[in-house]
């Protein structure tokens, strides 16, 4: 058995942190054989929730969960991390779209950048699960230099991208473990472009007529159909794309994988400086992701492309404005 790593869930007496603690507990993200100290942090006021949750973890007898640091104490959630789930923050109800959630969120980004550069192992991973994802993490980033570099920092679109192949598999009679290379470019928020263009069925490429609209809406609004159905934003396969999310850039990838990753500007016209979501593959060994190169782009695509990180730019600029 390996020495165990520290792993945090912020919001972890919410909906996500419900669902994803046992992900993380039984050895689905990190490894079967890979021992864990878990750290929840949540806010004074779910202390007593918060307490519950440490109660059930342990009611689960989870082999290897070593210990457990529940806490409302920033300096002690984020001490000597590994990895972290960055979850804690207001969701959108009905009717809103996900940035109109940045200026309560943005905040709690900054407070945690900081946190990371004076508390965790310099070689943190962090994934951004609140929203607006991309624009927290890059928020986070910010904060965290220059002891955490801004490739630590990732925002989550694994969501939109298991819908999104989810949908296409349907519609091909496909299983969805037959189908790959399902995009998603940009923000993870209804400008997000769902790409199918390149998508492989059965390891051959599936057959493309064009952008089909109704499919890129379905994708673009499925988190406020949940919504309106739910009367809560999505948790259960919220936790699981998260848990999906982090045990690829883990464990590596031997496909593509859809991740908010900062844009250095030299990548499918991607505005320099902001957290876009880009197909990426991860080298197992190092656990560095990589942008994949070369993706063939129609015009269409290329618009789409521009719109959503037109907006990011928009965000950016909220942001910082939000934080300074
Ligand atoms: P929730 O309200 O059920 O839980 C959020 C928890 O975060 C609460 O317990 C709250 O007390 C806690 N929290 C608030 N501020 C905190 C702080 N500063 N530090 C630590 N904890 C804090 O919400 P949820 O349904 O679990 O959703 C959480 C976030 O995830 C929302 O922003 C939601 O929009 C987002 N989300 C993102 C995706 C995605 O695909 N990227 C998918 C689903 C939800
Ligand atoms: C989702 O995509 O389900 C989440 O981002 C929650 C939301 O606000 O849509």
């Amino acid at each position: 058995m390996s020495s165990p790593i520290r792993v945090l869930i912020t919001g972890a007496a919410g909906q996500i942190g419900y669902s994803l603690i046992p992900l993380v507990a039984s050895g689905q993200v990190f490894g079967a054989d890979q021992p864990v100290i878990i750290h929840l942090l949540d806010i004074e006021f779910m202390a007593g929730v918060l307490n519950g949750v440490v109660m059930e973890i342990n009611d689960c007898a989870y082999p290897l969960v070593k210990s457990i640091v529940a806490t409302t104490n920033e300096a002690e959630g984020f001490k000597d991390i590994d990895a972290a789930f960055l979850v804690g923050s207001m969701p959108r109800r009905e009717g809103m779209e996900r940035k109109d959630l940045l200026a309560a969120n943005v905040k709690i980004f900054k407070s945690q950048g900081k946190a990371l550069a004076d508390h965790s192992n310099p070689n943190v991973k962090v994934l951004v699960v609140g929203n607006p994802a991309n624009t927290n993490a890059l928020i986070a980033a910010k904060y965290a230099a220059p002891k955490i570099p801004i490739t630590s920092f990732t925002a989550m679109t694994r969501l939109d991208q298991n819908r999104a192949a989810n949908q296409f598999a349907a519609k091909h009679g496909a299983a969805v473990k037959e189908v790959s290379r399902v995009i998603i470019w940009g923000n993870h928020s209804s400008t997000q472009f769902p790409d199918v263009s390149n998508a492989l069925l059965r390891g051959e490429k599936a057959p493309f007529d064009g952008h089909d609209d109704a499919f890129i809406q379905l994708i673009q609004k499925r988190g406020a159909a949940v919504i309106a159905a739910r009367k809560l934003s999505s948790a259960m396969s919220a936790a699981k794309a998260a848990a999906d999310h982090m045990h690829d850039w883990w464990n590596g990838t031997t496909e593509w994988v859809s991740m908010g990753v900062v844009s250095d500007g030299n990548k499918y016209n991607a505005p320099e400086g902001v957290i876009f979501s880009f197909p990426v593959t991860i080298d197992s060994k190092t656990k560095e992701w990589k942008i994949v190169d070369d993706v063939p782009l129609d015009d269409v695509a290329k618009q789409r492309l521009k719109l959503t990180g037109d907006e990011l730019l928009e965000e950016r600029t909220e942001a910082l404005a939000a934080t300074n």
